[in-house]
């Protein structure tokens, strides 16, 4: 198959190239399209068959659901036996946005998209071209993140294009992501709810509006062992070098042992990346030093994380070494996903 990548303004999108999207979708074909936190690969969510598809072009594992996405609010009584009140709330204060709610089923979901599970993860994305999409294709889409299953999720087009290029029907290029980590996931069909996967929208955010809630991303559900949030699991955002992650208080610690580290791996013959600051590039001595933005401004840390990850493979260094940063805000997802970049691989100083 040729993937096709039409250029699409971000706020104002073209509406035909917005109507062939759609027709794609409803035809049963795939499309990536921009949201407001990563590029998403979606299908009619209501398609059995197109959902399918995205599995097989993601080479993802058929126990990993995905999130079904909707333009306004009434396409959820077609998803979920019913909104509670905390949900209500939370769909008020932060929808459109980057909060992914997992609610009861109904049976109009297929279990392709759930992977069998009785719940669905719903989402309303902020981003003009998901929603003119989504309204113009007249069903709601499923969508993963846009990117090769265990590769960083895509934050631009070229991205896409790299890891799905002959899978995908059409990409929509409407230039970078804003906030360039995956959507908060918070599952809402237990009490207290659970923050799956951390991102935009904080815990103290949720607790703000509905009360307490749990964090972790590790917790199984009681009756079968199925892990309450299947993808957290899996090795996610990795690039193709070994990422470690040097973490402590003293920025000047972190500094000399990831130094210490780069003199190590690089007498062993390995060729050596660090994943920098703007406050800490110039402490660093390795062939390869990316900066991935300043540290008093966790947003765009957040915002070039994944294209800084991938940026390495062009580089083709063996080792990645990267600094941890401070987990409250938006640092708490940052260090989330670098975690699992890193495979668990975090030395505290
Ligand atoms: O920001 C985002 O959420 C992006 C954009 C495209 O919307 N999408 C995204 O999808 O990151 P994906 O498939 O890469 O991550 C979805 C996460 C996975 O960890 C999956 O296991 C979890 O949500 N999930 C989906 N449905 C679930 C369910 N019913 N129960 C528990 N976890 C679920
Ligand atoms: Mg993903």
């Amino acid at each position: 198959m040729e993937t096709r990548v039409l250029k699409v303004d971000a706020r104002r999108p073209d509406e035909a190239a917005v109507s062939e999207a759609a027709r794609i979708i409803r035809d049963g074909g795939l499309v990536a399209f921009p949201t407001e936190t990563v590029y998403g690969l979606g299908a009619n969510a209501l398609d059995a068959a197109a959902v399918a598809r995205i599995f097989a072009a993601k080479g993802r594992p058929a126990d990993n659901p995905l999130i079904v996405h909707i333009a306004d609010p009434n396409q959820l009584s077609d998803l979920v036996e019913a909104v509670p009140p905390p949900a209500q709330q939370l769909m008020e204060r932060f929808w459109p946005g980057p909060l992914t709610l997992i609610l009861p089923r109904t049976a109009a979901v297929p279990p392709v998209v759930t992977a069998g599970l009785g719940t669905v993860a719903v989402r309303r994305p902020d981003h003009p071209v998901a929603l003119a999409l989504i309204r113009a294709a007249g069903v709601p889409i499923a969508a993963p993140s846009a990117n090769r299953s265990g590769r960083p999720s895509s934050t631009v087009a070229a991205h896409v294009h790299e890891d799905l290029a002959g899978q995908v029907d059409l990409i929509l290029d409407a230039g970078p992501t804003g906030l360039g980590l995956e959507s908060t996931v918070l599952d809402l069909s237990t009490d207290p709810p659970v923050v799956l996967r951390p991102g935009g929208v904080t815990a103290a955010d949720i607790c703000a509006v509905i009360g307490p809630v749990e964090v972790g991303s590790t917790r199984e559900t009681d009756e079968d062992d199925v892990p309450r949030s299947p993808g957290t699991k899996y090795i996610h955002y990795a690039p193709k070098a070994l990422l470690i992650v040097v973490d402590g208080p003293f920025l000047e610690s972190v500094q000399a042992k990831i130094n210490d580290l780069a003199y190590e791996f690089t007498a062993e013959g390995r060729r050596v990346g660090i994943l920098a600051t703007a406050e800490t590039r110039g402490a660093y001595q390795a062939p390869v030093v990316l900066e991935v933005g300043s540290r008093k401004n966790m947003s765009m840390v957040a915002a070039g994380l994944f294209s800084a990850l991938r940026a390495f493979d062009q580089y083709r260094v063996d080792v990645v070494l990267s600094e941890g940063f401070p987990e409250d805000g938006i640092g708490y997802a940052v260090m989330d996903r670098l975690r699992r970049a890193a495979g668990g691989r975090v030395v505290q100083v």
